[in-house]
């Protein structure tokens, strides 16, 4: 018997518990052991009914994703049957068997629990078929067991969408055949015996769900639409619709063969291995070399905030939601008034959205007590600064915070371009300031850059990567410097969009290529949002430190300068209409036919696919040298900050798995080709040229990191 799924006896009821920490995943052996165990109790006489339950913390959470890789065209070769024919013989079993669920059913472990006769769960539970979210579909009966159990409504939305539903929607959707309150094993063992003696009910028989060809098209059709929308240029999510279609249109195991053969399509595809490397990068960035798991933490019960600005506001709401009490501060009545007023709108749209109730709302709000003084810092376990980007006062900030806060307080400025050891310098503790670079609006985007300061303790930063997932972001460790790893990347990017308009592309022409590549907005579009007097301001005030013998892009100061920031002032690349739609601006094609001209730059026709290639590259260009100078640990860091804070598209791996699979011999190439007709500024990266030259990628790097790592690690 397989060791990671172990066989136990209730009186007439056999118990089937999967081992296989941390979350159960089918690795090889345990479908096998459930398999074996099933059949053991049928030889049993003395068993009647079967549970299968998960031990530790949760049911089975899929198939496991680390195996997928040594699939290969013609099947998992190195198992026995598959994984589907072992399901089947489940749900061929002659005696009942009922899946126990809590934590999560998802992926093959909602299709396992599927093709078990009867499901119970806790009231915390979970189900859902995320396989969409991997780039692939449900491949073990997921797409035609459960429109039986749910409806095809409900299953279409399960298998396209990938999101989990709650225990208690699945019982509605008959998904899930009973709450069991208090001891799940003993409520399962129970609802067992209820089931002893009489013949199982087989899912695959069910058909009175499946619909007609008239109700059913207009929901496949609909589905489609909102596919294409929502996660538009996707490939999984449209194959799971159709394998849905197939479960209403075919006997039940041609429905599994119709599934088979998308699920291998959508495997073997470049989007689901863009998808997986981000599954694994998400988990992967949380892991610094050099602190371990042990490192002890500091407890975060209760925080601050200074500035109820912009992003102060958001800093609040993100703690107030994660139900950490939150003082905000602000220097007078009528800023904090703003401040509380914005909060409490974007939770009143929230509450009108029906993301959650008033009473949710109510105690939201009341985890953030205002202040316009530092009374009770001294109690709160840390501290975030949101105040005005500008060094003199964030040192004046950072030496008071100093005098107020308790010793063991962490004491982290949210700037997003100033030097954080200078910040620390105001203080008489470095090691307890970090930099937590929140992306806008705070409250929504997943990104945290967390900014590691020369002295800042390994417990701060162990402690924000752990409190980072707590708050619901993505904490990504990066280095000290001009923008860090997002921004300082974001500054190429912008920058070659508008030399592409100076050189004769249109504004829309730049932003559909980045759209169509699977950027959320065109960077002339992100400008427009941004603000374009936000950089101007900048570059007024330092216009004297900016390298004059690189090429500088000219049309946005000329666009400020007439007034044209952006959204704000409903005209900037494009101009705006009261729905705030972009639409052609012919001031923006005017000042930009005179800067073409003034700067006496030759006109030529420029493809999509070179607009791609110049921004994208000079993305992976800046990023090489980031990787470099080790201000991203490894360059699955720089994809994760790029998806969650960029809107760059998950399916093709953020930036540097992307220059991996266009390869990165082919990118040097054109960077090389770029320098010759740019000049310097496109001088590659030495790292890039390095990978590049052996044949190398970005990825390999990483692998060299991780084992330097361990083998730091083993020395220790
Ligand atoms: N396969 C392999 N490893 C997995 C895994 C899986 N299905 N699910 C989680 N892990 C690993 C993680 O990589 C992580 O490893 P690490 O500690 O080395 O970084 C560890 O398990 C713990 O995972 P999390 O940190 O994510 O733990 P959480 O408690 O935060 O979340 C979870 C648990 C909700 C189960 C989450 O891990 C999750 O969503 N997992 C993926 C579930 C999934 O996508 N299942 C479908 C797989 S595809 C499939 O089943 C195909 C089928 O149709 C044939
Ligand atoms: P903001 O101008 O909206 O808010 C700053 C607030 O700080 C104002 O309400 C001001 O009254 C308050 N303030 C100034 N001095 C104070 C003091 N001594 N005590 C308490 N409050 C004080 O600015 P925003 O946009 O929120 O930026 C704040 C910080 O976040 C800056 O460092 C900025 O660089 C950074 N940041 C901004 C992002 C953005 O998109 N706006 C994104 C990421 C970081």
């Amino acid at each position: 018997m397989s060791d990671l799924v172990q066989v136990s006896k209730d009186g007439e009821i056999g118990i089937l518990t999967v081992n296989n920490p941390p979350v159960n995943a089918l690795s090889p052996g345990v479908p096998e052991g459930i398999l074996e165990g099933v059949e053991q109790f049928e030889k049993d006489d003395s068993v009647k009914a079967i549970v299968l339950i998960g031990g530790g913390r949760t049911f089975i959470a899929g198939a496991d994703i680390r195996e997928f890789g040594k699939i290969t065209a013609g099947g998992d070769q190195r198992r026995g049957p598959g994984f589907n024919a072992i399901l089947n013989r489940v749900e061929n079993a002659s005696k009942p068997v009922v899946a126990a669920i809590h934590g999560t059913a998802l992926g093959g472990g909602l299709e396992t629990a599927m093709a078990c006769h009867y499901r119970v769960a806790v009231p915390s539970a979970q189900v859902g078929q995320p396989e969409v979210k991997l780039g692939i579909i449900p491949g073990a009966g997921g797409t035609q067991r459960l429109p039986r159990l749910a409806g095809i409504q409900k299953a279409v939305e399960m298998c396209a969408g990938g999101d989990p539903i709650s225990a208690g929607e699945a019982l509605k959707y008959g998904i899930v055949d009973k709450i069991i309150e208090g001891d799940l094993l003993a409520g399962a063992v129970s609802f067992a015996r209820e089931k002893a003696g009489s013949p199982p009910r087989r899912t695959r028989d069910l058909t009175d769900k499946l619909g007609t060809a008239e109700a059913n098209g207009p929901i496949f059709a609909a589905a489609c639409d909102a596919t294409k929308k929502r996660q538009r240029n996707l490939v999984a999510p449209l194959a799971a619709i159709d394998a849905v279609e197939a479960a209403t249109q075919l006997p039940f195991d041609k429905g599994i063969e119709r599934e088979r053969e998308l699920f291998q399509q959508c495997l073997f595809s470049d989007q689901s291995k863009a998808l997986i490397h981000v599954f694994f990068g998400e988990r992967e960035v949380a892991k610094i070399p050099g602190i371990s798991k042990d490192t002890a933490q500091i407890p975060v019960g209760q925080a601050a905030v200074v500035g109820a600005g912009t992003m102060g506001g958001g800093i609040a709401m993100v703690f107030a939601n994660a139900g950490i009490p939150v003082l905000l501060k602000e220097t007078d009545q009528a800023a904090l008034d703003r401040g509380l007023a914005t909060i409490k709108k974007n939770y009143a749209n929230s509450v009108a959205k029906g993301r959650f109730t008033q009473q949710q709302m109510d105690e939201r709000m009341a985890r953030i007590t205002p202040t316009l003084t530092y009374d009770g810092f001294g109690d709160r376990d840390m501290v975030i600064e949101a105040v005005f980007e500008g060094m003199a006062l964030k040192k004046q900030i950072f030496g008071e915070l100093d005098k107020v806060m308790k010793p063991g307080a962490i004491l982290a400025s949210n700037t997003s371009t100033l030097n954080i050891d200078e910040i620390a310098s105001a203080t008489t503790r470095p090691e307890m300031v970090i930099g937590t670079h929140f992306f806008s609006p705070a409250n929504v985007m997943r990104l945290l850059e967390l900014v590691r300061g020369k002295a800042t303790s390994k417990e701060v930063i162990a402690t924000c990567m752990s409190l980072s997932k707590k708050l619901g972001k993505v904490g990504v460790l990066v280095g000290n410097c001009r923008g860090f790893v997002g921004n300082r990347m974001f500054h190429p990017y912008r920058r070659e969009a508008q030399f592409l308009v100076e050189e004769g592309a249109s504004v829309e022409a730049v932003d559909q290529a980045l759209y169509h590549f699977g950027m959320a907005m065109g960077p002339l579009a992100t400008g427009d949002l941004a603000g374009l007097d936000v950089g101007w301001r900048i570059r007024k005030e330092f216009g004297d430190a900016r390298n004059t013998t690189v090429r500088q892009p000219l049309i946005e100061d000329r666009l400020c300068e007439e007034g044209h920031y952006g959204q704000k002032t409903k005209s900037g690349w494009y101009k705006y209409d009261e729905n705030r739609k972009p639409l052609h601006s012919e001031d923006a094609d005017r000042i930009i036919a005179q800067a073409r001209k003034d700067a006496n730059i030759q006109q030529r026709s420029i493809s999509s696919d070179e607009i791609v290639e110049r921004i994208i590259y000079s993305l992976v260009n800046e990023g090489a040298r980031i990787l470099e100078e080790g201000i991203a640990l490894r360059a699955v860091d720089i994809d994760i900050i790029y998806l969650n804070g960029y809107g760059f598209p998950a399916y093709r791996g953020g930036p540097m798995w992307y220059a991996d699979t266009v390869g990165l011999k082919k990118v040097c190439e054109r960077v090389l080709d770029f320098e010759k007709q740019h000049g310097a500024t496109w001088a590659p990266a030495p790292l890039l040229k390095r990978l590049a030259e052996e044949g190398k990628t970005f990825a390999d790097f990483d692998k060299q990191v991780a084992q330097g790592a361990a083998a730091a690690e083993a020395r220790s």
